[in-house]
C-alpha cells in the first residue's frame, strides 16, 4: 500500500513506524512542515501504562522513551503560602522534542520515508496514495476541507493559558497559584528532562483581559509570567519556543470531537487521528496517550484484518468503533477537571482552605476516588481525613461521611440523608404502620437523618391519594408516633418536607397502571380534584389545567403551610424542608417555563421568587429558631429558556437570605422535555457550585451509590451532607453496609443488631483482600 501521513506529531510518526514494521512493503511517507528535529512545546507527561502499550507494539521505541523519561510520583501544590505534597500518582515526563526526535530515527532505521519542509494544501494532494493519514494536529487543514463529512465538534474554551519553559527543576507535578488584583492564575509545572520543566500559566479570559495581556507580545508576557512567580522561580527565566504553528503566546483550548473519523476522497481514504480528530486539555495531560492509542490501534486493524487496500474500509470502521469508546471517556474527565482549572479562581481559591482545596484539585477529574486516593496515599490521606474530622469537632481519622455535622442546635452523627421518597401509603393524608416500619427500619439503617416524603399542608395539595398531610392534629400525633419511636430507638434524626403538588397534583399512585404523574382515570372511586399553581397551565399536555392562584389563594396557601410548619413541630421533627423543586407548586413559580405570571410574581427571577420567598419567611417565623431549615429545589431544568444552574445560585442566595439553613440541591421534573444527563452523582456540580458562590451549606442527591461518593464529595467540600434515596429503597441498612464495605468498625449499630455487625465486616474484608490480592498490590 502507499500510505502519506499529513504531520509528523506522535501520532503520524508512530503510526508510520507502526505500519512499516507490520508490512515492510508498504511505502510509507510522512508530511511535515516543520525541519526535521525542529518543533514547538517543552514536556509532555503520559503514564506508564500508556509506555506498557508501546513496548508490546514496538520495544525498540519503547525502550529509548523510557531511558528518556522522567518519572516521579508526587504531586505539589503551593497556594496561599502553604505547600502540601501527596504522592503515589505516578507520572513519566518526556521532552515533546526528545519524543519526537524517537520517533523521527525509528521511522527512517525502518524505511519510512520522512519528507519535512513540506505544507501539505489537502489530502487531494497525495491522488496515489491507498490511505492518507490525517495526523496534522488540533488545526487541521484536512479536517477543515471536509466538515460535511467530518461533523467536527469544536468547543473554544474561555481560558487563556501559554505553554513556557524554565531551567528551574521541579521533582513532583507542581501547581502554583497566585492572586493577582484581577483574580487567580495558576501554573501547571513538571520537569521533563535533566535540565528543563515545562510550565504552563492559565487564567480566566477576564483576568487575562483586565491585565492587558491581549496587548503584551511574547516577551512581555514571559516578563509578567516571571514576575508572577518570581517567588517560586527562585531567579530562574521563563522560556518560549512556540514560534511555529501555536503563534507566539497566550491560546485558548479547544476542544475537538468528530462524529465521522474518516472518508473515501474520490482516490484515496483519508482517516483522522491524534489531535486532528479529538483533543483532551492538558489539565489530565493525555492528548500525546491518545494519539499514539490511535496509532497502534489502526495497526491492530490492520494486522487482524488484513493490510491490503481491499481491508482498509473495514479496518477504519472498526478503529472507529473501538477508539471512539476510549476517547469519549477520557475527555469527559478531562472536561472535568479543564472546567476545575476554569472556575477554581471565581469558585475554590477563595473559598478552601489550603487543605480542602488539595483535595479538591487531586480528585477535580472525578475519575479519581476517596478510595483511590488512599490506594496512592495513605498517610496523606489519613491526614486529611484527620483535619476534616477536627473540624468537625471530632479527634483522630475517620472517613469524611461518618463526620457529625452541626446546624443550630442540632448535631447529625454523619453526613447521610435518606433522602424524601413519596410511598403512596398514606390513607386520608395519615402516616401508619407502614410509614413506621419504612422510616422506623431505615433510622435504624445508620442514617444520621431520614427525611419524610412529601407531605402536604393541605387536603388539595397532595400528589396522590395516597400522599401524607398534615392539616389535621389526628395526622399530628400519627406523626409523632413515629417520631418518638425513632428518638427513643435509634440515635437519627428525622425530617419532615412539606411541599404543595400545584400543576401536579391528583394523580394516580404510580401502581395504578396509567403510569407517574397521570391524572386519575375516569369513573375511578378516586375522583379527581381542582388544581391551582403558578399559572393556568398542565404539567402534561392531556393533563388537567389547573387555575392560576389568586393573591387569595396564596394566603390561603401560605397560612396552610405555617399551620403545618406549628404541626410538624408539635409532632416533634428534628428538621424541616420546604419542598421547591420538581414542578410542584412554589417551583412551579420559580421556574420561568411554568410561571407565566404577567403580575409581580412572574417575569423576572426576582418576582418568580417572591411567593415562594414570602412562604419561607413565614414557615421559617413559625419553626422554632434552635431547629433547622432547609430547601429543595430542581437547579437545573434541563430544557432550553428553563432555569440554569446560574439562576439556581441567585435561587440559593436569595432564600439564604430569607433564613435558610441549606438548600438540597436536586433537578429537573419541572417540565416533560427536559433532558438531564445522568451519571454518577450527576446533580453534585449543582450542590458544590451553590455551596461555594452562594455560600450556603448544600445538601448533594442524585446517583450517590457508594461510600465512596459520598466520602469524595464531603471531602472536597463539594457539599455539607449526601441525601441517597434509591439504595434506601433496596437496602434500609445502607449506611451500616457501606460503613462494614469500606472497612469503617468503630461504627456504633443499633444493639438489637449487634451481632450481625463482625459476619458483614468480616465478609467484606475478605471481598477487599481478594481485590487486594488479584490486582497484586
Ligand atoms: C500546552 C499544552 C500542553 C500539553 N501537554 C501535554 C501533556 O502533558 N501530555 C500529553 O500527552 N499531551 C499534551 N499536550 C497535547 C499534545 O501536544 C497533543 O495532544 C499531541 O501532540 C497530539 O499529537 P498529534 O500527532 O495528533 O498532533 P501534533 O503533535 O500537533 O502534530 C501535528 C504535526 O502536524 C504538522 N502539520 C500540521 N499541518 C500540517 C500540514 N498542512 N502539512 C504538514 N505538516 C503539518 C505540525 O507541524 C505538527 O508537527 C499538550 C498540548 C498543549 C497545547
Ligand atoms: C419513589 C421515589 C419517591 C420520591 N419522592 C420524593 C419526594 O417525596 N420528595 C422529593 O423531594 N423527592 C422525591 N424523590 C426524589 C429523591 O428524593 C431523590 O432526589 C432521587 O431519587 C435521586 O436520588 P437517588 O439517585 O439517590 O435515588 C423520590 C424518588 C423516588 C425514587
Amino acid at each position: 500500500m502507499k500510505i502519506v501521513c499529513i504531520g509528523g506529531g506522535p501520532a503520524g510518526l508512530y503510526f508510520a513506524l507502526l505500519m512499516k514494521k507490520l508490512g515492510p512493503q508498504h511505502d510509507i511517507t510522512v508530511v511535515e512542515r516543520n525541519k526535521p528535529y525542529d518543533t514547538f512545546g517543552w514536556g509532555v507527561v503520559f503514564s506508564d501504562q500508556t509506555l506498557e502499550n508501546m513496548r508490546q507494539w514496538d520495544p525498540e521505541t519503547a525502550e529509548e522513551v523510557q531511558q528518556a523519561f522522567n518519572h516521579w510520583d508526587d504531586i505539589e501544590l503551593h497556594f496561599k503560602d502553604r505547600v502540601i505534597r501527596s504522592g503515589g500518582h505516578g507520572f513519566v515526563g518526556i521532552g515533546r522534542k526528545k519524543l519526537l526526535n524517537i520517533l523521527q530515527s525509528r521511522c527512517e532505521q525502518l524505511g519510512v520515508k520522512l519528507a519535512f519542509e513540506q505544507d501539505a494544501n489537502s489530502d487531494l494532494d497525495y491522488p496515489d496514495a491507498d490511505l492518507i493519514i490525517a495526523s496534522d494536529g488540533v488545526n487541521s487543514k484536512v479536517r477543515l476541507r471536509s466538515p460535511e463529512v467530518y461533523q467536527p465538534d469544536i468547543v473554544t474554551r474561555p481560558n487563556r493559558y501559554i505553554w513556557l519553559g524554565t531551567k528551574r527543576l521541579y521533582d513532583a507535578f507542581t501547581f502554583l497559584f497566585e492572586k493577582t488584583e484581577h483574580g487567580w492564575f495558576q501554573a501547571h509545572v513538571y520537569k521533563f528532562d535533566e535540565h528543563t520543566s515545562t510550565f504552563i500559566v492559565e487564567c480566566p479570559e477576564h483576568v487575562w483581559l483586565a491585565h492587558g495581556l491581549d496587548q503584551a507580545d511574547p516577551q512581555q508576557s514571559i516578563d509578567f509570567c516571571e514576575k508572577l512567580f518570581a517567588k517560586n522561580l527562585q531567579g530562574e527565566k521563563l522560556m518560549s519556543n512556540a514560534r511555529h504553528l501555536r503563534g507566539s503566546a497566550w491560546l485558548n483550548f479547544q476542544r475537538v470531537k468528530c462524529a465521522h473519523w474518516w472518508q473515501h476522497n474520490g482516490h484515496s481514504h483519508v482517516v483522522l487521528m491524534g489531535d486532528a480528530v479529538h483533543t483532551a486539555h492538558f489539565a489530565i495531560g493525555s492528548g500525546t496517550k491518545l494519539a499514539l492509542e490511535d496509532a497502534i490501534e489502526l495497526v491492530r486493524q490492520f494486522k487482524a484484518l488484513g493490510d491490503t487496500p481491499a481491508h482498509i474500509p473495514e479496518v477504519l470502521r472498526q478503529y472507529q468503533a473501538v477508539r471512539e469508546i476510549d476517547v469519549i471517556r477520557l475527555q469527559n474527565a478531562a472536561w472535568n477537571a479543564m472546567e476545575w482549572f476554569e472556575v477554581c479562581g471565581e469558585r475554590y481559591c477563595d473559598q478552601l482552605e489550603p487543605e480542602q482545596f488539595m483535595y479538591s484539585m487531586l480528585t477535580r477529574s472525578q475519575r479519581i476516588s476517596h478510595e483511590n486516593l488512599r490506594l496512592r496515599d495513605k498517610a496523606w490521606l489519613e491526614g486529611y481525613e484527620a483535619w476534616l474530622a477536627a473540624r468537625a469537632g471530632t479527634p483522630g481519622a475517620r472517613p469524611p461521611m461518618f463526620t457529625p455535622y452541626r446546624l443550630r442546635s442540632l448535631t447529625l452523627k454523619n453526613r447521610v440523608v435518606v433522602s424524601p421518597m413519596a410511598q403512596y401509603s398514606a390513607e386520608d393524608g395519615r402516616v401508619g404502620d407502614y410509614h413506621l416500619t419504612h422510616l422506623g427500619a431505615r433510622a435504624l439503617g445508620g442514617a444520621g437523618l431520614v427525611m419524610v416524603e412529601m407531605t402536604s399542608p393541605s387536603e388539595d395539595g397532595r400528589i396522590t391519594h395516597g400522599c401524607p398531610g398534615l392539616w389535621n392534629d389526628t395526622q399530628v400525633q400519627d406523626f409523632a408516633r413515629i417520631v418518638n419511636w425513632i428518638h427513643t430507638q435509634s440515635d437519627a434524626k428525622i425530617g419532615l418536607q412539606l411541599g404543595h403538588a400545584g400543576a401536579k397534583g391528583s394523580t394516580c399512585r404510580p401502581w395504578q397502571g396509567a403510569g407517574m404523574d397521570q391524572p386519575l382515570p375516569a369513573g375511578d372511586a378516586e375522583t379527581n380534584w381542582p388544581l391551582i399553581a403558578a399559572s393556568a397551565q398542565p404539567y402534561l399536555p392531556d393533563g388537567q389545567v389547573p387555575r392560576a392562584m389568586t393573591r387569595a389563594d396564596m394566603d390561603r396557601v401560605k397560612a396552610d403551610f405555617v399551620a403545618a410548619t406549628q404541626r410538624a413541630a408539635q409532632a416533634g421533627f428534628d428538621w424541616l424542608e420546604l419542598h421547591c423543586a420538581h414542578g410542584y407548586l412554589l417551583s412551579g413559580f420559580i421556574s420561568p417555563l411554568t410561571n407565566q405570571r404577567s403580575d409581580d410574581y412572574g417575569g423576572s427571577l426576582e418576582n418568580r421568587l417572591r411567593y415562594p420567598l414570602e412562604v419561607f419567611a413565614a414557615m421559617r417565623a413559625a419553626w422554632p429558631a434552635h431547629l433547622p431549615m432547609s430547601v429543595r429545589i430542581s437547579a437545573h431544568d434541563w430544557v432550553e429558556g428553563g432555569l440554569t444552574p446560574a439562576d439556581a445560585v441567585e435561587v440559593a442566595r436569595a432564600f439564604k437570605a430569607a433564613g435558610a439553613d441549606m438548600i438540597d440541591c436536586s433537578s429537573g421534573q419541572v417540565s416533560p422535555k427536559q433532558k438531564p444527563t445522568y451519571g454518577r452523582m450527576y446533580q453534585t456540580p449543582f450542590a458544590d457550585r451553590i455551596r461555594q458562590e452562594a455560600g450556603i451549606a448544600t445538601i448533594a442527591v442524585g446517583a450517590i451509590q457508594e461510600a465512596d461518593h459520598v466520602n469524595s464529595i464531603i471531602a472536597a467540600g463539594r457539599a455539607d451532607l449526601c441525601a441517597v434515596g434509591r439504595p434506601h429503597l433496596a437496602n434500609p441498612a445502607w449506611t451500616l453496609t457501606e460503613a462494614a464495605r469500606i472497612g469503617y468498625t468503630p461504627l456504633a449499630w443499633p444493639r438489637t443488631y449487634v451481632s450481625g455487625k463482625s459476619q458483614l465486616e468480616a465478609g467484606f474484608a475478605r471481598e477487599r483482600a481478594l481485590q487486594t490480592a488479584t490486582r497484586g498490590d
